[in-house]
């Protein structure tokens, strides 16, 4: 699938978020090995902590599903700047996809990373 079309897919996720207290809704489109695509929004919590980011959702529907080979993920928010995936996403996309693609778009603009690049030192249990 092109960069473009799952950009339109995470702009669909993204008018279900539910973000009432900070307004700032995130959409997330996960692409699968396979083809198939999972999305996610953030789900903020009047407990503010409780809040589930937008990836975090995405790679949660997935994994809960048994799959977790994934391809690139693309995300969109509501702001004006494009938003890169927080520290605790970044480190739960590490897990699963750490050599894949991370499409951030707004506006029409477009950038794309490895989770690789945006968490160089991420943290790891070598049991
Ligand atoms: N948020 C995400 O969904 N993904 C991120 O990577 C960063 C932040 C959400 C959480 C919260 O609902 C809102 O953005 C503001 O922090």
């Amino acid at each position: 699938m092109e960069d473009i079309n799952l950009i339109s897919i995470a702009k669909e996720a993204l008018n279900l978020a539910y973000a009432p207290y900070s307004n700032f809704k995130v959409g997330a489109a996960l692409l699968t090995k396979d083809g198939k695509v999972y999305t996610g929004c953030n789900i903020e919590n009047a407990s503010y902590g409780a809040t589930i980011c937008a990836e975090r959702t995405a790679i949660a529907k997935a994994v809960s599903e048994g799959i977790y080979d994934f391809d690139k993920i693309a995300i969109v928010c509501s702001s004006d700047e494009p938003a890169l995936p927080c520290g605790i996403c970044l480190q739960v996309l590490n897990e699963f996809m750490p050599e894949a693609e991370v499409i951030v778009s707004n506006h029409g603009e477009v950038m794309v990373y490895k989770v690789s690049e945006l968490l160089p030192y991420a943290f790891r249990l070598d049991l």
